[in-house]
């Protein structure tokens, strides 16, 4: 097969304003360290750059677990990590489902022969924390598991009281933080959490392709103590932690440019500060809800429960929402994103993350929506 090298154009994605569920507008500082030149992986320089985006990612998680790490795939991969290490078949876990990402986790688990338990809200609710502990507490559980922000209907999951449910039951805590961490605040330690995972795409404002987990020293006590094998060699973690610890053991050949990119990204959070950025969320989105409320519309989650990184705006009555969707994309440049499962067609879920996360966005998706609306 001959192929002509004049049928494939130069690449030029050309401009957009990232307002969807992920990913966000990545920052032209993680642009040009995904653009420095690509060493080896156990190259001295590199080795410094591991430990660096570690100390980052454990300043971002709040934690000092010792296992904190990105692992080499998108956030499915870190859900898939969290698992894969920590469940055995048979062993029983629980699992709050309240949209995607919870209905996610039920076959990532069932599929690695746990008994999954699956304790459910409507999509657009929390869980109800009196709800895991009465399912924890039936079960005696190995390990209770919640996404912190389902990005899927932007309902916010309290975490408090969590741990002291887990206790009861002598459980492992694990988190799904894809959504929330870098901006809204995720304190593992304070919080007990044995397992967490994110993602780079979302507020980290760095391109998809990197999964940061974090294990606490009780997972990491699990994990030695299995009596069969990890079942997914490229998830181990036993095997992983030597590369990423001091005996640099080479295990898989680490994706250098996104390891740069990923810690300019963090480098970035920590310049601007912990504190700020998640006041940066909270104002732009309060700023955006008050705008879409002036234009009439309403919001599904009650204010409550609300994440302030995604925010899920009801349809209104007799609007063909892609075709606003479309509008935005190609009128404006504008990405949102649409509803998922039951909630499809009827809402739009508006994206505030990381570097996407701004005033001027606020106010340029506001205009242009009142514009593809109702002019
Ligand atoms: C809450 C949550 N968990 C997990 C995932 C899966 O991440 P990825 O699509 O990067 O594999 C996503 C992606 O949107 C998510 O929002």
């Amino acid at each position: 097969m001959t192929i002509d090298p004049k049928n494939f154009r130069d690449l030029d994605p050309g401009e957009r304003v990232l307002m969807g569920p992920g990913p966000s507008n990545v920052s032209p500082r993680v642009l040009s360290a995904l653009g420095a030149p690509c060493i080896g992986h156990l190259d001295p320089y590199f080795l410094s750059i591991m430990d660096e985006t570690q100390a980052l990612l454990r300043a971002l998680f709040q934690t000092e677990n010792q296992l904190t790490i990105p692992v080499s795939g998108t956030g499915s991969a870190g859900m898939e990590t969290c698992f894969v290490n920590l469940v055995q078949p048979g062993d029983k876990v629980v699992i709050g489902v309240n949209g995607v990402f919870g209905t996610r986790m039920s076959d990532v688990a069932s599929r690695l022969g746990a008994e999954v338990t699956r304790v459910e809200a409507e999509w657009g609710r929390a869980v109800d924390p009196g709800d895991i502990r009465q399912a924890a507490l039936q079960e005696k559980p190995k390990i209770i598991a919640l996404v912190h922000a389902e990005t899927s209907t932007g309902v916010r999951q309290p975490i408090g009281g969590l741990r002291d449910i887990a206790d009861e039951c002598g459980a492992l805590l694990l988190l799904d933080t894809v959504t929330s961490l870098g901006g809204i605040e995720v304190a593992v330690d304070k919080w007990g959490i044995d397992a967490v995972y994110s993602g780079t795409q979302k507020c980290l404002s760095c391109p998809p392709g990197l999964s940061p987990i974090s294990l606490s020293a009780r997972a990491m006590e699990v994990l030695k103590k299995r009596k069969t094998k990890v079942p997914n060699w490229y998830l181990d973690m036993s095997l992983v932690a030597d590369y990423w610890g001091s005996s640099r053991k080479y295990h898989h050949t680490a994706p250098v440019n996104m390891i740069y990119a990923l810690r300019e990204a963090l480098r970035l959070i920590v310049e601007e500060g912990m504190a700020a950025r998640f006041e940066r969320h909270l104002t732009n989105h309060q700023a955006l809800v008050a705008g879409l409320e002036a234009m009439g519309l309403s919001m599904l989650v009650k204010p409550e429960e609300r994440l302030p990184m995604l925010n899920a705006v009801v349809v209104p009555d007799g609007v063909d929402e892609l075709k606003v969707r479309q509008r935005l994309l190609a009128e404006y440049g504008i990405e949102i994103g649409g509803g998922l499962g039951d909630l499809s067609g009827k809402i739009w879920r508006v994206g505030l993350m990381g570097f996407s996360c701004s005033r001027r966005n606020v106010t340029l998706f506001l205009s242009a929506l009142e514009r593809v609306l109702w002019a």
